[in-house]
């Protein structure tokens, strides 16, 4: 959450810091601001609202814009405080001396600011930010430098932070902190950048040091020195970025997630890429680091994660346990690490994280780090804190996801699982399900070539997108391993289009969400061939008998059955068991083009961001 970048060198600052905030806008966009610095003069410019507010207000400060070349730029999303232009960062001093800008939760704020008050400190905004530019202001006036002030600084501060600041007594250098919370120093030729993320730099270098917890850095136009807890200098590598600037394009596509929807079936190819060579060749793992031994020994499969990742966490379930045999829970990770969890050396964790960055499933992580268990990363950044944290690290290697919405990297998410689940199961040699993996295999080889026939025809679903656009509620049911897919399908929908919208086991309906059905209530229902078909098809005629509208998204419906819905969207056909991966296109289709018809911000719902680095 919140974006931070920083630029000193020889070009426009104000250019460097606003295209680095427009490539961080899905990390929080409800406000920003910008501090440039020319000798000892520093210039703030803050707006709320979407970074082209802070633009339009640039434009006529153009004597500014084209002469400074250092300067820290931050795009908020709102924790302490309303998201208004007095909370924008950067924040300063009461002297203005210090700017900072800030990215996480400083948890000891009040506390601070007491302090600091006691002190005669004065706050005109409602952050925990401020309250970290006074108390690093105040160590400066010990110190009168700046490392050393944000060294004391930062020993005083409980929480998470990644931290950018310029002092005016000091204008050749930005001084950064990090603690829980991502940061990056753009490495270039008379030149540096820093970054919470890659793609605000990728423009301009291709190469960068990582900052681990609790180092500091002093970044000069030709110098980057780095400091560890104990304030000794140390070298951190420099490393090769991962990406290309060219990824980070609509490529004619009206919306990002529209875009990302359309990749799924290259990402599939990608997953399964040297994993999944032929129906009869076991599935090859090598970022799999246990033994066949050690797998043998495994009891238990805890999966951790959130939100999008999560519901693929939960299709995960449902294939472990299928074909591994091992007993596996999923738990959203913000609940994981409140309580006291069970588990040792022979328990697997899976940490899915389209961002790698989510801070409950990072917290989550290293608290299970302790207890000695096998550790597998699931992420789409290989570059991430968590990745960093993994014993096991499968990156599903979606491209980089700019719409806020998760879509291909879920589709990745689950793919990336089907191989592990029959990676188990061949590496534990069970046979149990020998022919019916072998379908499976040929099918996932199938599959892109099934998702991109669903691709070409999307106008049933834009049909029932404007058809259903006026309804103020949803409900979405399934069972079996289409649970998730209902769940994540409600998910997409209320959140970009803010249409109330539930997924249930269509099971449970009867037991109490029936209550709610009558015809202003749509219902979805996610019907496959298999062994839950004819339930689901019960449970729709539950609800078509309180004159819910009936939307059935199917593989198959037998003609004497069909009368039973208003709309009907009949999908290819594939096993039940990989029926979520095509299933919940249609869902991401309806969720978009609903939300499309509605004029809402597709790629940037309001209150969300891309990267939840906050507890
Ligand atoms: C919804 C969405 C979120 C994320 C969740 C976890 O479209 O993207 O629900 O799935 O915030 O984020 P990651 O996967 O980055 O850990």
């Amino acid at each position: 959450m919140c974006g931070i970048i920083g630029y000193i060198g020889d070009r426009k600052a104000s250019e460097v810091l606003i295209s680095g905030l427009s490539h961080l806008e899905y990390r929080g966009y409800d406000s920003s601001g910008i501090a440039l610095m020319r000798g000892s003069d520093v210039q703030i410019f803050k707006a709320q609202g979407k970074l082209k507010n802070l633009i339009e207000i640039l434009k006529d400060k153009e004597d500014v814009c084209s002469s400074a070349h250092i300067g820290i730029g931050h795009i908020r999303w709102a924790t302490h405080g309303l998201p208004t232009t007095i909370n924008a960062h950067p924040h300063t001093c009461d002297c203005k001396s210090l700017i900072l800008v800030h990215n996480g939760i400083i948890e000891n704020y009040q506390e601070l600011k007491e302090e600091l008050t006691a002190l005669g400190c004065h706050f005109v905004s409602q952050t925990d930010t401020e309250v970290a530019a006074h108390l690093i202001a105040h160590e400066y006036g010990k110190t009168k430098n700046l490392l050393k002030a944000m060294q004391q600084a930062v020993k005083k501060i409980k929480g998470a932070f990644a931290f950018c600041a310029i002092h005016k007594n000091e204008p050749d250098r930005i001084v950064v902190a990090k603690r829980n919370a991502p940061l990056v120093i753009g490495v270039g030729q008379d030149e540096n950048f820093i970054a919470s993320d890659i793609p605000a730099i990728i423009e301009y270098t291709k190469k960068a040091i990582y900052l681990s917890d609790g180092q500091v850095g002093v970044v000069k136009k030709n110098s980057i020195e780095i400091y560890d807890e104990n304030d000794l200098i140390t070298q951190n590598k420099i490393e090769n970025l991962p990406f290309e600037a060219i990824a980070i394009s609509k490529m004619g596509y009206k919306h990002f997630m529209l875009k990302e929807i359309h990749e799924q079936s290259d990402v599939v190819r990608n997953v399964l890429s040297g994993k999944l060579i032929s129906h009869d060749d076991k599935i090859k793992l090598e970022e799999f680091k246990l033994t066949p031994e050690k797998i043998k020994k495994i009891q238990r499969v805890q999966i951790v994660a959130c939100g999008t990742s999560l519901h693929a966490g939960m299709v995960g379930k449902y294939i472990i346990e299928r074909y591994a045999g091992i007993p596996t829970d999923v738990e959203p990770s913000s609940e994981y690490i409140y309580r006291e969890t069970i588990a040792d050396e022979n328990t697997l964790v899976i940490g899915i994280s389209q961002s790698g960055e989510t801070a409950d499933t990072i917290t989550a992580i290293k608290q299970v780090k302790e207890k000695n268990s096998h550790i597998i990363i699931i992420t789409n950044r290989a570059d991430s804190t968590m990745a960093r944290l993994a014993d096991s690290l499968l990156p599903v290697s979606a491209g980089i996801e700019v719409s806020v919405a998760a879509t291909k990297s879920y589709m990745a998410q689950l793919i990336s699982l089907y191989m592990l689940a029959i990676y188990l199961m061949e590496q534990k040699g069970i046979e149990k399900y020998h022919d019916e993996i072998v379908n499976l295999k040929q099918e996932l080889i199938e599959l892109p070539n099934k998702i991109e026939a669903l691709l070409e025809n999307t106008n049933d679903i834009k049909l029932l997108a404007k058809k259903y656009s006026s309804y103020k509620d949803f409900i979405f049911i399934a069972r079996g391993i289409n649970f998730p897919s209902a769940l994540e399908g409600a998910l997409k929908l209320k959140e970009i289009s803010y249409i109330n919208a539930t997924g249930y086991g269509a099971g449970e309906l009867k037991h109490g969400p029936i209550a709610m059905l009558d015809e202003n209530m749509p219902v979805l229902a996610i019907l496959n061939q298999g062994v839950v078909y004819d339930k689901v098809l019960s449970n729709c005629e539950e609800a078509r008998a309180r004159q819910a509208k009936l939307i059935g998204v199917a593989d198959y419906v037998a003609p004497k059955d069909k009368d039973l819905f208003d709309d009907l969207i009949l999908i290819p056909h594939v096993s039940d068991i990989l029926s979520p991966a095509l299933n919940i296109i249609v869902l991401q289709l309806l969720a978009y083009y609903i939300a499309e018809y509605l004029g809402k911000d597709v790629d940037q719902p309001r209150n969300l961001a891309k990267s939840v680095t906050v507890e």
